[in-house]
């Protein structure tokens, strides 16, 4: 990507309509998506034998590629604001599911099985993976989810959050995270840090710049038990003008039971 700016009064294109999000962002693993993927892979909870129910919230068009890191028969769902990003990931789940894949997805699940050194192919994980996603849905971080409370073991959200427009949306994402997960459940996010805006397709797009202080304070304040919080340098920046240098990994669990001690 060039990384300019657009000129004023030029409009502002849909990245990922365009698929500008999916070559500049997915193209290439990269630092950012590999330390994402480890991250989900190690903070995910064990699966009983009926295996985990998880949400992505905020899914973008990359449900399945998020979903590889996740060990276990699973059941998986996902939702975004925009419905072209859910028709992208319906896409993707079918081609999978029929036996066709991109180089993007093969090259993350391949990566995902070595961390857990499985000896399946990358194909039959993707085909696995795109069999056990349950539902997509069009909703808004912001505003109620569409599912009914406590029935999540997992909540992940990737690069979502701060693209919110206001903290208080964010808190309210939080709010329902929290409210969708079964005690004992854990939420699992991975948001850009100390950062205003993101570049993608030669345009700043806007973000709530996530601290770890802050992301802390907030989870407390909806009732998570904080379990992590990593602010990690990316090394992305140096070949990728992607506008911003930090992400946050962020893993909390919601209580077992109803006496929460506020920190
Ligand atoms: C940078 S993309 C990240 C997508 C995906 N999770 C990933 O890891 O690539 C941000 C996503 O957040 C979604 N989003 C923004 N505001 C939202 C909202 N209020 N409710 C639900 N999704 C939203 C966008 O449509 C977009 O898919």
């Amino acid at each position: 990507m060039s990384g300019e700016r657009p000129p004023p009064g030029r409009p502002v294109s849909d990245v990922f309509a365009s698929g500008a999000y999916w070559r500049e962002y997915y193209s290439s693993l990269g630092h950012e998506n590999r330390v994402a993927g480890e991250f989900v892979l190690e903070v995910a909870p064990t699966a009983s034998t009926n295996g985990l129910k998880i949400l992505d919230a905020g899914c973008g068009p990359t449900l399945l590629y998020w979903a590889v890191f996740v060990p276990g028969v699973n059941e998986i769902h996902g939702f975004d604001l925009n419905p072209t990003n859910i028709r992208a990931v319906a896409f993707w789940i079918e081609q999978a599911s029929r036996g066709y894949f991109d180089d993007a997805h093969l090259e993350a699940a391949s990566h995902a099985l070595a961390q857990q050194s499985s000896p399946l192919t990358p194909q039959q994980h993707l085909q696995n993976k795109a069999r056990q996603v349950r539902s997509l849905g069009v909703a808004d971080l912001s505003r109620r989810w569409p599912y009914e409370a406590g029935q999540f073991d997992l909540v992940q959200s990737c690069f979502a959050f701060e693209c919110l427009p206001d903290w208080q949306s964010f808190d309210a994402a939080l709010a329902e995270a929290h409210r969708v997960l079964r005690p004992g459940g854990r939420l699992a996010l991975v948001n850009v840090a100390h950062a205003s805006a993101w570049n993608c397709d030669g345009q700043s797009l806007p973000l709530l710049s996530v601290t770890a202080n802050g992301m802390r304070e907030k989870l407390v304040a909806v009732d998570f038990r904080v379990d992590a919080l990593r602010d990690v340098e990316s090394t992305d920046p140096d070949w990728r003008e992607q506008g911003y240098g930090n992400l946050l990994l962020t893993c909390a669990t919601k209580a077992a039971t109803n006496t929460v001690t506020r920190r």
